[in-house]
């Protein structure tokens, strides 16, 4: 837990954060019950203090990584299927320790994911690997791991080890399967999904399944965590539709998974629309993308052509379609309603 003497501590040591830089919440949460948006900035606070450490190397990068925060998609997901499980007594101390286990989890995911897919920008900065060094990036994403595990047992959340540890376990799997297959360019749809599912989803149906069984409502923790799933699925393939636009709207680079090799939905359907010759023509490109960027617009064009992006959204929409149809069992109140919006902003985003 935090005590007294590691705030002051921590205070020394993360001099300079109130000033920080954060970026609003995406406009969206500002439909959301006061309840959860009261919820949202207690946690920040509850998320700074938790990233403190002995290390001021650490504590700098982590004051980084804080001051660049991201649309905490998924504490929002936490935070209303809290309210929409239990009305009256949503949140306990175990979700905003919960909901910061899942969120050191995920930022993990991406200072490492950055040094994987040796991408240089992150949140509309430099990515930790390219303001320090890939290994201070893979340090302190291994620091951010173990952190939430150690917020799962500070908190004695023992209940919680089993949906806390297998998005951490499938996320590497995932990440390497698609490591496997940008060598075989092989990818189907069918594993398309596996990896996705894998490296995004589950954790979106974890940080669901938390707010459920955080507030005692573990009668619903599987519905949403199904929920949390599709909306994850979705969430990822329209990351992946991003990642074809030409400019860079999100804060990271376009046409990096063309250059590194990855063949994501708009592209696997595209190519299904060829004979085989030109299918080889195109994963030539491909390949050839990663030492001359110029072959990423031959890629991009042939997927527009081929209607790639119209496919990848029409699929990602009954991602959607499916989590409204687990939504609109629960309970009528004003956080289903935001549950609802939630998940169809997934798709509508332009951040
Ligand atoms: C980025 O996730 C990685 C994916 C799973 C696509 P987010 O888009 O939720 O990242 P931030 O936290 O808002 O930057
Ligand atoms: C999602 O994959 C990353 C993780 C779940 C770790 P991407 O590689 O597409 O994520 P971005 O686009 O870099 O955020
Ligand atoms: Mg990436
Ligand atoms: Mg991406």
């Amino acid at each position: 837990m935090i005590d007294i003497i590691q705030i002051r501590t921590m205070k020394e040591n993360t001099k300079g954060l109130e000033s920080g830089i954060n970026k609003g919440f995406p406009d969206i949460y500002n439909s959301f019950p006061k309840e959860v948006r009261d919820a949202l900035n207690r946690f920040e606070a509850f998320f700074r203090k938790s990233l403190s450490s002995d290390s001021p190397l650490l504590n700098e990068v982590m004051r980084y990584i804080f001051d660049r925060r991201g649309k905490r998609i998924r504490p929002a997901c936490v935070f209303l299927s809290a309210l929409a499980s239990a009305p009256s007594k949503p949140f306990t101390d175990k979700t905003f320790a919960g909901t910061a286990a899942i969120e050191m989890v995920h930022t993990a995911s991406i200072v490492h994911d950055d040094v994987v897919d040796r991408s240089d920008q992150r949140r509309g900065n430099k990515s930790v690997n390219a303001e320090w060094t890939s290994r201070i990036a893979v340090l302190a994403g291994d620091y951010l791991m173990a952190k939430a595990l150690v917020m799962i047992t500070e908190y004695q959340m023992f209940d919680f080890m089993n949906v806390m540890s297998r998005p951490i376990v499938e996320m590497s799997v995932g990440e390497m399967i698609q490591i496997e297959k940008s060598i075989s360019l092989d990818t189907t749809e069918e594993i398309y999904f596996e990896i996705i599912r894998k490296k995004t989803a589950v954790l979106i149906g974890a940080s669901m399944e938390i707010g459920a069984k955080s507030s005692g409502a573990s009668h619903l923790a599987e519905t949403m965590y199904c929920i949390g799933e599709n909306i994850g699925m979705a969430f990822q393939i329209k990351d992946d539709i991003f990642d074809y636009e030409k400019t860079n709207l999100l804060g990271k680079p376009t046409g990096n998974d063309v250059v590194e090799n990855k063949i994501t939905l708009p592209l696997i359907y595209a190519l299904k629309q060829v004979d085989s010759k030109r299918q080889k023509e195109i994963l030539k490109c491909v390949k050839h993308s990663s030492t001359d960027r110029k072959h990423v617009s031959t890629v991009r064009d042939f997927v527009l052509e081929n209607n790639g992006l119209t496919y990848a959204t029409t699929v990602a929409e009954k991602y959607v379609e499916k989590a409204l149809n687990l939504i609109s069992v629960l309970d009528d109140s004003p956080a289903k309603q935001s549950l609802i919006s939630l998940s169809l902003y997934v798709t509508k985003r332009n951040e």
